[in-house]
């Protein structure tokens, strides 16, 4: 995958570009919903990574941005062959629906989804995050593992709060910084760390769509893969230690279940008796057997056997999926509760967390 001067994470230069070039590309996005002739070049150039002319761009976009973006490689040159020049967009920029609202993403293109860095956009994991978060007045709130920055700059508007937004991988902070200019929200901080390592402050949210993805024989990504079979149980008691008083942190998780095992969710709860100050829910959605999660996500038969036998071959049947959601409330009583939701039943996941809350108050 190509390395990019807009997305160069350390360089204040690249930093400004991102800032500069997203709030105005994000303008010229906007309006140009409303006027397909502006918007065609753009979709072409940023949703299909096709060339258009030049000309084309400046025309909609101004001589100064289309120069600015092609120093900082966000547009990049393509020979065809005519005398005028052709661009083409370095990264994928599309309208995509996080939280029910339309935001300007700004991701990897599709192409590049098995390179180990690639940095996606949102997905239905993203939105079955957003969709467990109970409405309420979080005043600073965090993500981890912010990817895109879809979530985080879904967040920031709904809430007009501080918001920060960490990751380990540094292409998916400038990917965040981008995505938070095109939508106006240049205040989104971003931070470089190892889930919660390098995080010291205290937040009203804590939000976490990880890597969960288990047991993929080979081709990891830092993007979506876990080799944690527990369900990131440690993130718990480390997102219970960013909390402010009454703060909630929610995050996605999945688990192995061996054949004759232990419950994997009664362990998870063990994990999380001597967590300080906070209750804890478990908060199990699905359990399926591991022939429907592979084919859930690999449609390569060669790749779909060899997950499958890796899977019999440790005594692993099936994997379960869902979201802990862990609550300071320090002074009232502290309790592990587990909620199976696997059997038919539908909850709206946000009520389930919103009525939990409210017990523990
Ligand atoms: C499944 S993606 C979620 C992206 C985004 N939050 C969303 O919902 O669209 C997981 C993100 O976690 C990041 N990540 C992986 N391991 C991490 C770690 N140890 N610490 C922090 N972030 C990590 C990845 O780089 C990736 O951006």
């Amino acid at each position: 995958m190509q390395r990019l001067a807009i997305l160069e994470p350390l360089d204040p230069i690249a930093a400004e570009a991102r800032r500069d070039i997203g709030s105005a590309l994000g303008a010229a996005l906007h309006s140009a919903t409303t006027d397909p002739a502006a918007m065609r070049p753009l979709w072409s150039v940023f949703s299909r990574g096709e060339p258009v002319p030049a000309a084309q761009l400046r025309q909609v976009l101004g001589e100064d941005v289309v120069t600015h973006a092609v120093r900082t490689e966000l547009l990049i040159a393509v020979d065809v062959g005519e005398d005028e020049p052709w661009l083409r967009g370095s990264v994928c920029i599309v309208a995509a629906e996080v939280g029910g609202e339309l935001r300007w993403v700004a991701s990897d293109f599709g192409w590049y989804d098995d390179d180990p860095d690639a940095v996606s956009g949102p997905g239905e994991a993203s939105a079955t995050l957003l969709a467990a978060i109970p409405e309420g007045n979080y005043r600073r709130v965090l993500e981890v593992g912010s990817g895109a920055g879809a979530v985080i700059t879904h967040l920031a508007s709904l809430h007009d709060a501080d918001c920060v937004a960490s990751d380990i991988n540094p292409r998916a902070l400038a990917f965040t910084e981008l995505t938070a200019a095109l939508n106006a929200q240049p205040g989104v901080q971003t931070l470089a760390s190892d889930f919660a390592d390098q995080i010291h402050e205290r937040f009203d949210l804590v939000v976490c769509n990880p890597p969960f993805i288990l047991g993929r024989p080979s081709g990891h990504t830092i993007f979506r893969d876990s080799a944690d079979g527990t369900g990131h149980a440690t993130l718990g008691t480390d997102f219970a230690a960013l909390l402010r008083p009454g703060g909630l942190a929610v995050y996605l998780t999945n688990w192995e279940y061996s054949t004759g095992g232990d419950d994997p969710l009664e362990r998870l709860a063990t994990g999380f008796a001597d967590i300080e100050n906070c209750s804890v829910l478990l908060l199990e959605r699905a359990v399926v057997p591991v022939r429907q999660y592979v084919e859930l996500w690999s449609e390569d038969p060669v790749e779909q056997r060899d997950w499958i036998n890796g899977f019999s071959e440790r005594g692993i049947a099936h994997i379960g999926t869902g979201i802990v959601a862990v609550h300071r409330n320090d002074g009232a009583e502290q309790a592990v509760s587990m909620a199976r939701y696997n059997t038919g039943r539908r909850q709206d996941v946000r009520v389930v967390i919103r009525d939990w809350v409210g017990t523990h108050i």
